[in-house]
């Protein structure tokens, strides 16, 4: 997946001296009041801050949405009148006998005052063992986490035991994982989105706009900040690369395979692809309430973007700027683009200079 350690070394030296002019220019450019400075790696891992005292949002939603996706919700069992229990039909496996709500690693902190001055969230779907590609954000786009206006942090499962020492030293370095209860692995990324949903609604409720990636994927956030300037008013909606009357794998040997149990239908709703998708704060909030009573289904945005939204109503609307693949990368391309998918290590570092191309004068 990675390159040879060599090779990322040595990408990664000259990106780190590119880095500081860059850095430089950025920080002159653009705004952030003060700005933290740059960690310096200690040489023994130091120690970790405090764990703060959690505060929850004090809203009847989340608490609503807690008792949604808890699994200790009790069944009404003296009045008769009750409506009957549905049996569960064979195979069917609901996501409320799945989903586990709160966080191992919560990092409130992430959104102070929960999102009452932030703009955008960011949240970044990463896997325990990508400590590289999440070091290739922090170093480029992930800058944008300085800013006051955005709340930025990668979102992951519980670790195997023996990557829970790296990760933890990780997350005393930076402090930016926020960890789930469930085990990272690829049938559970649609908890990994889950997990997600129910921080912003927990820690970060004020914010107004939800950015879910990945963590092999370029965000151009300036480009996304004025996207979500110039659509400021809308509300109970998904943007992002909408695919339309995809239909269920139904054959075993397909990595998308689908049985009739996890999806009935014979055409997935309209959803919105995986590797990056802006979500408005009360769809977002929507679509996590609307998970727990729904079939599991581990093709995350299918699921989320299109099953819980179509049970919602929320409107998916497809940009074409979440181009959500590869680009040959020239500077305009990137600058024109929200999102760009499938970026290795030494990628970040080339899409991230062309952004910041001074140079290059593209008709926008
Ligand atoms: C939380 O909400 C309840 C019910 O609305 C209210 O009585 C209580 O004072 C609130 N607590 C805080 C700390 O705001
Ligand atoms: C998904 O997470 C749940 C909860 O932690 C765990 O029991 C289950 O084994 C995980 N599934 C896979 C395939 O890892
Ligand atoms: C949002 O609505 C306000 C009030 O109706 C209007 O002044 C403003 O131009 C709208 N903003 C956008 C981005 O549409």
């Amino acid at each position: 997946m990675w390159l040879a350690s060599g090779a990322v070394r040595r990408s990664h030296a000259l990106a780190l001296a590119a880095l500081g002019a860059l850095l430089l220019l950025l920080l002159a450019a653009r705004v952030p009041p003060a700005p933290a400075p740059p960690r310096p790696a200690p040489l023994a891992p130091a120690p970790a801050p405090p764990a703060p005292s959690v505060p929850r949002a004090n809203t009847t939603a989340v608490v609503a949405a807690a008792a949604a996706t808890s699994r200790a919700t009790p069944r009404p069992t003296t009045r008769s009148t009750a409506r009957p229990t549905p049996r569960p039909t064979p195979g069917v496996v609901l996501t409320r006998d799945l989903y586990e709500a709160g966080h191992e690693k919560p990092h409130p902190e992430l959104c102070p005052a929960l999102g009452a001055k932030v703009q955008l969230v960011v949240l970044v779907t990463s896997a325990p063992g990508h400590s590289a590609a999440r070091d290739a954000v922090r170093l480029t786009w992930g800058h944008y986490a300085a800013r006051r206006d955005v709340a930025f942090g990668f979102v992951l499962g519980a670790p195997p035991a023996e990557l829970r020492a790296a990760v933890d030293a990780e997350d005393a370095l930076y402090g930016d994982l926020i960890v789930g209860r469930f085990v990272d692995s690829y049938s559970n990324l649609t908890l990994k989105t889950l997990s997600m949903l129910e921080w912003v609604d927990t820690y970060c409720p004020r914010a107004p706009r939800l950015l879910k990636t990945d963590d092999d994927m370029f965000i151009n956030i300036p480009r996304l900040l004025r996207f979500a300037a110039a659509r400021a008013n809308a509300t109970n909606t998904i943007w992002g690369k909408v695919i339309k009357k995809s239909l269920p794998k139904r054959t075993s040997k397909s990595k998308y395979y689908v049985s009739p149990a996890q999806f009935p239908g014979k055409v997935f709703p309209d959803f919105a692809t995986g590797p990056a998708y802006l979500v408005t704060s009360d769809a977002a909030r929507a679509l996590l309430a609307a998970a727990p009573a729904e079939r599991y289904l581990r093709l995350e945005d299918v699921f989320v973007t299109g099953v819980l939204a179509a049970k919602r109503r929320v409107r998916r609307q497809h940009a074409p700027e979440f181009l959500n693949k590869k680009v040959a990368a020239h500077p305009c391309a990137v600058q024109r683009a929200v999102s760009i998918h499938m970026v290795q290590f030494h990628e970040q570092f080339d899409l991230w200079r062309k952004l910041l191309d001074g140079k290059t004068k593209c008709a926008s």
